[in-house]
């Protein structure tokens, strides 16, 4: 995984060519594949489940697949992504009764496993789990849909997050989701952001490659 990773939110891409989308976003230098998976209950939205993303493997994708639980509760969809090839997957832990168990159980798995923060949600679910989290994801919008406004005091708790990453001395990704553009990416990376998830500023362009080789170029400043 490079220093700086960029990951499309394929809910922003085209349903009906699943495939074709991820193979597109990958061949225009994408690093990971962000899998926004909602229930209709922990948020006002629904999405796509595990057959997805096992649909994706076999079709071929092996680039990780970064899967995005926005639902409540979370521990049986863990065993079923784990089966279906995720790489990462992230929770809310207000959706999890029991966030130590949850995490351990997508480790046990052998994923990565990462806590996610809403807007208004403090960092403090962490302080008694940090040795078991591979992945913070901070959200920069309300999460449910795609296409919001970047909420600039994420930048806070990015640089919150970054002082609790290098005091634990782990590696553990920073990612932060939700109105990320080539006009913000920079300034969320000075905040101490490493991974950068995008939905519509990548698949509602005409060109992928060229808004991932912006955001490239931004990051390289
Ligand atoms: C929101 C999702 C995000 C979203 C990002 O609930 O978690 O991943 O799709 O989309 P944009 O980049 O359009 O804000
Ligand atoms: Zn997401």
């Amino acid at each position: 995984m490079p220093d700086y990773a960029i990951a499309p939110s394929i809910l922003s891409a085209d349903f009906a060519r699943l495939g074709e989308e991820v193979d597109r976003v990958l061949e225009a230098g994408a690093d990971i594949v962000h899998f926004d998976v909602m229930d209709n209950h922990y948020v006002p939205n629904l999405t796509i489940g595990p057959m997805v993303c096992a649909a994706l493997r076999k079709y071929g994708v092996t680039a990780p697949i970064d899967v995005h639980l926005m639902v409540r509760p979370v521990d049986r969809l863990i065993g079923d992504f784990l089966e279906a090839g995720a790489s990462y997957i992230t929770f809310h832990p207000e959706a999890s009764d029991h966030v130590d168990r949850s995490l351990q159980l997508i480790k046990s798995g052998g994923a990565r496993a990462g806590l996610v923060f809403n807007p208004a949600s403090s960092l403090d679910a962490l302080k008694y789990v940090m040795d078991k989290v591979d992945m913070i994801l901070l959200m920069s919008v309300n999460p449910g849909f795609g296409g919001q406004k970047f909420i600039p005091a994420t930048l806070d708790k990015v640089r919150e997050a970054r002082a609790l990453i290098d005091a634990s001395g782990r590696d553990i990704r920073l990612e932060v989701d939700g109105g990320i553009n080539t006009q913000n990416i920079r300034e969320i990376a000075q905040a101490g952001a490493d991974t950068f998830v995008a939905g519509s500023a990548i698949f509602n362009a005409p060109d992928y490659r060229a808004v991932i080789d912006q955001m490239r170029a931004e990051l390289a400043q």
